[in-house]
């Protein structure tokens, strides 16, 4: 198959390599990148900023209709535009990574992200990940991975992470958010965290990235 016109869903569980992954064979393929958490996350942002109830689904709605969100490719891989501002940075703070499963748990919400998501889909080869991409988003993608690693894995990655940012953080929390959110993404009603049937189940808790990044592309040309 034309690689151009590939469509890839990258499925896993918070902190599983996911952006990291999706983002190289993105690049490398010369696909288009499609983030849906840093989209639930730009609608959050905005409801903390604008004092938006985020129980209110209904406000949520209305808010997102009024909210267009871009993505563009850079040096520093992708940025992400709420109406026009750049939000890369705001939307991973944690004010918003500990409120975005009560935003991206309502129906409605999804409903209005999964139509964008699949728009964007529509004429592009695209790689995209999330936790619904492969169930409800890409039914019919090429290639479905659903990626795992061990909740400690997991916060150790993410604690490597924000030492090489600056930023600091307390393994311990880490553990316990990370398992929070896996539970809220997995047992919420509306397209909980699953894996796809017909998904490569890979397990990256020993592996480095560029393995995981060989895998899937070995997965790619038998696609
Ligand atoms: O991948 P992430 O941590 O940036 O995702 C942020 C949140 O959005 C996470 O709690 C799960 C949710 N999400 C979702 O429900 N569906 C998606 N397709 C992507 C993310």
């Amino acid at each position: 198959m034309d690689n151009k016109s590939l469509t890839i869903a990258i499925d896993g569980p918070a902190s599983s390599g996911k952006s990291t992954v999706a983002k190289r064979i993105a690049a490398d393929l010369g696909l288009i990148y499609v983030d849906t958490g840093a989209m639930y996350r730009t609608l959050t942002f905005e409801a903390l900023k604008n004092n938006v109830n985020i129980k209110d689904q209904k406000a949520l709605v209305d808010l997102l209709e009024k909210t267009e969100i871009t993505f563009e490719p850079d040096e520093k891989g992708q940025s992400v535009f709420s109406n026009g501002v750049d939000v890369t940075y705001g939307i991973r703070d944690n004010n918003v990574t500990n409120t975005v499963s009560v935003v991206a748990a309502h129906p409605k919400v999804r409903q209005l992200m999964v139509k964008r998501q699949q728009d964007m889909a529509q004429d592009n080869g695209v790689v995209m990940d999330g936790r619904d991409i492969g169930t409800v988003v890409l039914p019919d993608a090429d290639l479905k991975i659903f990626l795992v690693a061990s909740v400690k894995e997991r916060a150790e990655r993410r604690h490597k992470e924000n030492k090489e940012k600056g930023i600091f953080s307390d393994l311990d929390q880490l553990k316990k958010d990370i398992a929070e959110r896996d539970y809220k993404d997995s047992t919420r009603d509306s397209s909980p965290l699953k894996q796809a049937e017909d998904a490569v189940r890979i397990d990256t808790t020993k592996m480095t990235i560029d393995e995981v990044v060989d895998t899937i592309k070995n997965l790619i040309k038998k696609a």
